[in-house]
């Protein structure tokens, strides 16, 4: 696959050394919990309760000790009672939509938009973008951080900005031939619509002129970067961010290694804990992601679970720690019969079984008393009947032998599955659905 051959550019911040990371996030990290406690009720509350203060802080270990933030625990203070600086100095309000109930909101301060924007240049950097390169950005703008946060940062690092935002498909790809950009930023599953569009059109897609896609906001597999990279005759990097925590642009895959994220640690701490329990958990160990922000001002996050999953790998491109492609969130993962199952796992048996396309869609259903899974997948262009049921066949083993679950697998027409503009959803749950 390509790989941009370029030297990496680096700041201050990707220049330090282990030893003197750590001091700097001790010492952030001492300022941050100091200025949640004075200036935020909520944390207050929080830490008295747990019987903590922070001057209880004297290495990074003693964070553990510090009371877990949850959604939960901001939806209660919705909308603005997890900020610590006076109103007047919010300079913006992001949210992030959830799928019931109140958003969680967000809020920056000046420093807080420079900080994150100079966060989102330095993932672009990894990702081989330089200053004067020209990027498409595809995350929908609004209260989602995508398309602010990834325009912000492309600016910062003195790239052309596209703000084409998400939809419109044909535009998409009417704008991708005519201001040729070099960059392109969206989820993986919207750049497969736009995959979609440029066949469609008849235009060849390795011919346009984009060289790196730097795609998150969703789960994704290696095979899906395979599929993409080989498609567009690009690089394919991963970028990850939550908006509690800031937007995108909390961790960023290096292209010239491409092998996990590596995490800005000078900004945000990270933390492995076994979700069921909260204990902290060493690096190399499979659990949920948890965040300590250590230099936002508008709205300190503290231990904020995030409900990812994936583990702490040590670093190889930068001197700060990686983490893992997640694999999924915990709320993401089905049980079916007993077995643990994320539609990323799915994913990656798709694009290993010939035949098949990367669109899918997993639908849960009980007709009996036994979960069925369904995996509703699109057969490439092309392919008869027979060799549709062959790769169906072909599907259903490869999970059953991998995974360790049988499920039912439905090879449909190409084109046949909702293509979203954003986040895709995966799983469709017809559960809970009371038969007429
Ligand atoms: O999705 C921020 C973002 C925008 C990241 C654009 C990357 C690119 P939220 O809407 O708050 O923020 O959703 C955050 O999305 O907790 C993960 O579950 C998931 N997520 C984000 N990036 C990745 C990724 C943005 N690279 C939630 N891989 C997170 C897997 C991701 N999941």
């Amino acid at each position: 696959m390509p790989q941009a051959s370029y030297q990496p550019l680096l700041d201050d911040g990707e220049r330090l050394g282990r030893i003197a990371l750590e001091a700097l996030q001790l010492e952030r990290m001492q300022w941050t919990l100091t200025h949640a406690f004075e200036n935020n009720k909520a944390y207050k509350k929080l830490f008295d309760e747990a019987g903590i203060h922070p001057g209880d802080l004297k290495t990074l270990g003693d964070l553990a000790k510090f009371p877990f933030t949850t959604k939960g625990d901001l939806r209660a203070a919705y909308p603005f009672g997890f900020f610590a600086c006076p109103r007047e100095d919010i300079v913006r309000i992001h949210a992030s939509s959830g799928t019931t109930g109140k958003p969680t909101v967000v809020g920056y301060t000046k420093k807080d938009i420079a900080t994150w924007a100079d966060l989102v240049a330095r993932s672009i950097r990894a990702a081989g973008g330089r200053p004067g390169m020209k990027v498409h950005v595809a995350y929908g703008y609004g209260l989602f951080t995508g398309g602010l946060g990834a325009h912000y940062g492309a600016e910062a690092l003195g790239c052309t900005v596209i703000p084409m935002s998400g939809g419109q498909t044909e535009k998409q790809v009417q704008l991708i031939c005519d201001f040729e950009p070099d960059i392109i930023m969206v989820t993986p599953s919207y750049m497969l619509a736009i995959l979609d569009e440029f066949r469609r059109q008849k235009i060849d897609p390795r011919a346009s002129s984009l060289k790196i896609g730097i795609f998150g906001a969703e789960p994704w597999t290696n095979e899906m970067r395979g599929e993409i990279e080989g498609a567009f005759d690009i690089d394919a990097v991963d970028i990850y961010g939550l908006s509690e925590v800031i937007g995108p642009g909390v961790a960023n895959e290096c292209v010239e290694t491409k092998d996990g994220l590596t995490i800005w640690e000078d900004h945000f701490y990270p933390e492995i804990i076994d979700p069921k329990t909260g204990a902290a958990l060493p690096d190399g160990s499979f659990g949920e992601l948890v965040f300590t922000s250590l230099t936002k001002q508008a709205m300190p996050i503290i231990r904020y679970r995030t409900g990812d999953l994936t583990r702490l790998l040590p670093a190889t491109a930068r001197a700060m720690r990686r983490i893992d492609r997640i694999t999924g969130r915990n709320d993401d993962m089905l049980i079916i019969r007993g077995v643990n199952v994320f539609p990323s796992q799915i994913e990656e048996q798709i694009l290993k079984t010939s035949g098949l396309a990367p669109h899918y869609v997993l639908e849960v259903t009980r007709p009996e008393r036994l979960d069925l899974l369904t995996v509703k997948v699109e057969a490439r262009e092309g392919r008869t009947e027979e060799r549709r049921q062959d790769a169906a066949k072909a599907l259903s083993h490869a999970i059953k032998t991998n995974i360790g679950v049988s499920v039912h697998v439905d090879a449909v027409a190409p084109s046949s599955i909702e293509r979203s503009a954003g986040k895709a959803k995966r799983v469709i749950d017809l559960r809970d659905q009371r038969k007429p």
